[in-house]
């Protein structure tokens, strides 16, 4: 196996250790956004993407020379790289984002590598289709050794300032991945009636205080920068002493970027069609970055380890069901703390993987 290399060294050491234990005004808090924390911004705004659990994903995947792999979320690359670098010398990575501009700068960046051409592949598109991906790309159901699935966004994205996803800069209210889509944060915030914002806000984000941050947002719309909107929020939120947690907006930002991308109806989507992709003994690892991804990641592995799902009150089962796959692992895997303290990103992620039967 190739030794895996990056080319590219780390950013500068974080000054703030995550998003939960970031005080609003910690000075790398400004990379808190949209629900993730995605590193810190410099002034110059040159973020850089920091791949998370790079050994712990190639151990799950168990990349080996040769190997046929679906990044289903490319962004940067560095997952995709560390793949191709361990499947080589004839590996092929199929490398998927919804994001257009992250597909041209990996792609970019990747083609360059001398040891890569010819094996990497790279497709502007919704990982709620990866089936259809796959196929148009020659790889049908029950050939591929591998999916990975790495949530959320990307510091690129924070870097560009049209999209929104940071509520620290008076950047137009987006959120979108895909900008081809044409729902945007901007409609569900001008547009939803109050009740329907505060369910997005409660379902999406766990925000307790849904209601009355609702009804303030629907009582000084129009709105139209991301500060604007955060700071809306937290005129709303209980007024509580001492330094916060998070930032009183980090909970709905990260509501309204799950509700304009519907992130969790395509990751269900993504990961039913990624199991039948995979060849006998091919795995599927996912990173999820909060618990509700993460508890549908859990119930789909589990439910498609299951031979029967019928309710337990059923005495004779009739569902027809039966296990597709084998849980790698009983237990998720956590980034070390040496891992944390040079990536504060990657304090929240939660891999899970499960193996073809
Ligand atoms: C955490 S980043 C991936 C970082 C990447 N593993 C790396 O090493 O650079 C997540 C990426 O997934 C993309 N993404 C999010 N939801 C997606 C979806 N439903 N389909 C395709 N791409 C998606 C985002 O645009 C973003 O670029």
């Amino acid at each position: 196996m190739m030794p895996v290399m990056f080319p590219t060294p780390p950013v500068p050491a974080q000054r703030c250790a995550g998003m939960e234990a970031c005080p609003d005004d910690a000075p790398g808090f400004a990379g808190v956004i949209a629900g993730e924390f995605v590193g810190e911004i410099t002034p110059m705004h040159e973020t850089r993407h920091i791949p998370v659990m790079v050994p712990e994903v190639l151990r799950s995947l168990e990349v080996k020379p040769g190997g046929v792999h679906i990044d289903a979320n490319l962004g940067e690359g560095g997952h995709t790289e560390a793949i191709l670098n361990a499947s080589g010398p004839d590996g092929t990575v199929l490398g998927i984002d919804a994001d257009a501009e992250a597909i041209a700068s990996a792609t970019d960046r990747l083609s360059g590598s001398p040891g890569f051409p010819g094996r990497l592949t790279t497709v502007n598109a919704n990982f709620r289709d990866i089936r259809q991906v796959a196929t148009e790309n020659g790889l049908d159901s029950g050939s591929v050794d591998g999916v990975l699935f790495d949530l959320g966004l990307s510091s690129f994205q924070l870097d560009i300032e049209e999209r929104g996803f940071s509520f620290r800069r008076p950047d137009p209210l987006d959120m979108r991945f895909d900008v081809r889509q044409t729902v945007t944060a901007d409609d569900i915030v001008n547009r939803y009636s109050r009740d329907e914002l505060a369910d997005v806000i409660y379902q999406y984000g766990e925000e307790r205080a849904s209601r009355r941050i609702a009804a303030a947002i629907v009582a000084a719309r129009p709105l139209q920068t991301a500060t604007q909107l955060a700071d809306v929020i937290a005129s709303a939120m209980p007024r509580r002493g001492g330094s916060r947690r998070i930032h009183p907006a980090t909970k709905t930002f990260q509501a309204l970027r799950i509700a304009v991308n519907d992130e969790l109806v395509a990751l269900e989507t993504g990961l039913e069609q990624a199991i039948s992709l995979l060849k006998p003994g091919g795995r599927l690892a996912v990173i999820a970055y909060h618990s509700l991804e993460d508890r549908i990641v859990k119930n789909l592995f589990r439910r498609e380890a299951t031979d029967c799902i019928c309710p337990p009150e059923r005495p004779v089962c009739d569902c027809g069901h039966s296990a597709s796959v084998r849980l790698v692992s009983r237990r998720v895997v956590k980034p070390s703390q040496a891992e944390i303290d040079g990536n504060p990103r990657s304090r929240s992620a939660r891999l899970r993987a499960v193996e073809r039967l």
